[in-house]
């Protein structure tokens, strides 16, 4: 499926997927929407301490991966992608020149997948080239940053079947975001047990979600 980069309003890129008319990001900004939805509602309301451990629905561009490492806080990293940007598509994205770490942001893209790969000594990223209904999940999380396309564009990614999944693999208080706020995903989420809250979303997005467990 072809895809193009494209710039957002607040300078940073984002790729687009013509043939399924969807971005990666909100065209509004994608750094901007990356930290308001999953450092700022995510990583920065879990209280946890030690290594956090946050699974990623989405590696794509590697910005969520980007901004979580450069809060300069312990965490073990791992991100679910079916398909991968080429190493041309990454090095074309322009988030380490906005945001700086480009040696980590290539490393990123560049690391092995199915293994766990010290980026450095505070940061591991694990990718594995799998979905969230294949994984075969062996840890318990803190985060989830669940980052797929939306529901009208992938309904399969956003089933209570694959919620309940991540409920049990969640730590007790671990929580779930996302930016997508629609009625058939918070109910999803409901229906395994998870605690949802409807928070303000970025600009261009009224709201986004929270769910804790
Ligand atoms: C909204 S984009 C995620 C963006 C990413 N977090 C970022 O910051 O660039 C959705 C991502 O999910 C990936 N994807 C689509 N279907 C998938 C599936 N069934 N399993 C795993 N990843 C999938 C796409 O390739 C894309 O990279």
């Amino acid at each position: 499926m072809e895809r193009v980069l494209q710039l957002t309003a607040d300078g940073s890129h984002t790729i687009a997927v013509p043939g399924l008319q969807v971005t990666y990001h909100s065209t509004h900004g994608a750094i901007q929407e990356s930290r308001h939805v999953f450092i700022e509602a995510g990583l920065k309301y879990h209280k946890g301490t030690g290594v956090i451990k946050i699974l990623e629905m989405g590696l794509g561009t590697g910005l969520n991966a980007l901004l979580t490492f450069q809060q300069e806080i312990p965490v073990f990293y791992h991100s679910l992608e079916l398909y991968p940007l080429t190493p041309e598509e990454a090095s074309a994205l322009n988030y380490a020149a906005q945001l700086g770490n480009k040696d980590t942001f290539q490393l990123i893209h560049s690391c092995p997948w199915e293994q766990d790969v010290p980026l450095t000594n505070t940061f591991t990223l694990h990718k594995s080239q799998s979905s969230p209904q294949e994984i075969r999940l062996t840890k318990q999380y803190d985060i989830v940053y669940y980052d797929a396309f939306a529901p009208d564009i992938q309904p399969a990614l956003w089933t209570a079947a694959i919620f309940q999944k991540l409920y049990a693999h969640l730590t007790p208080g671990g929580i779930l975001v996302t930016y997508c706020c629609k009625g058939i995903v918070r109910r999803a989420l409901q229906s395994v047990g998870f605690m949802v809250s409807k928070l303000p979303g970025p600009p261009g997005k009224r709201e986004i979600l929270r769910a804790v467990k």
